[in-house]
């Protein structure tokens, strides 16, 4: 079976996910600008990754117009993650919820722009409003700081669903 793992990653989180998903699966890992979208089709199977931002998966919007055969998704955010995130995330960008895989990536502000950061710290500073702050709000707040919460065990689901 001929598969490959294609993702999109602004500050590297999304890249280590997919690069511990390759291996795994015994495939490459490629950044989706070096590859040429119609030799996808050629593949049995195409995991793509993308970072999340403002909810939407980002590049899946052009994995999806391929409309390929066998496709699995990742997205990896900084939200705490849960089956109601990955549910949400899946019903925002329209992927198959039991094709749909959510990950918890980290913050990097130090590779980031200055206006994606001002984002950030728009939600930064909502939360830091919030009343009662629940565990997760907690855990999120520290992230901003910077932070690396990805787990290799937390692709054990994708990789158990492309077998
Ligand atoms: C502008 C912006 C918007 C973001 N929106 C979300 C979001 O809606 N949900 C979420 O969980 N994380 C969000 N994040 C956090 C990133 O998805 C997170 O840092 C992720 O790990 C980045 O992955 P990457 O290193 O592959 O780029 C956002 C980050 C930025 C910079």
């Amino acid at each position: 079976m001929k598969k490959v793992v294609i993702y999109q990653s602004g500050t590297g989180f999304t890249a280590k996910y997919a690069g511990w998903i390759a291996e795994k699966l015994g495939c490459e890992a490629k950044e989706y600008k070096t590859v040429n979208p119609n030799e996808l089709a050629g593949y049995d199977l195409v995991v793509y990754g993308g970072w999340i931002m403002g909810g939407m998966v980002v590049g899946y919007d052009k994995v999806k117009a391929l409309n390929l055969k066998n496709g699995v998704v990742f997205g990896v955010g900084m939200t705490v993650p849960s089956d109601e995130v990955a549910g949400k995330i899946a019903e925002q960008n329209q992927i198959s919820r039991e094709r749909f895989f959510y990950f918890e990536g980290g913050y990097n502000p130090q590779k980031l722009g200055v206006v994606k950061k001002m984002m950030v710290n728009m939600v930064k500073k909502s939360l830091e409003k919030k009343a009662d702050k629940t565990e997760d709000d907690l855990h999120t707040l520290e992230t901003f700081k910077g932070a690396d919460n990805t787990r290799k065990e937390a692709i054990e689901d994708l990789v158990a669903f492309c077998m």
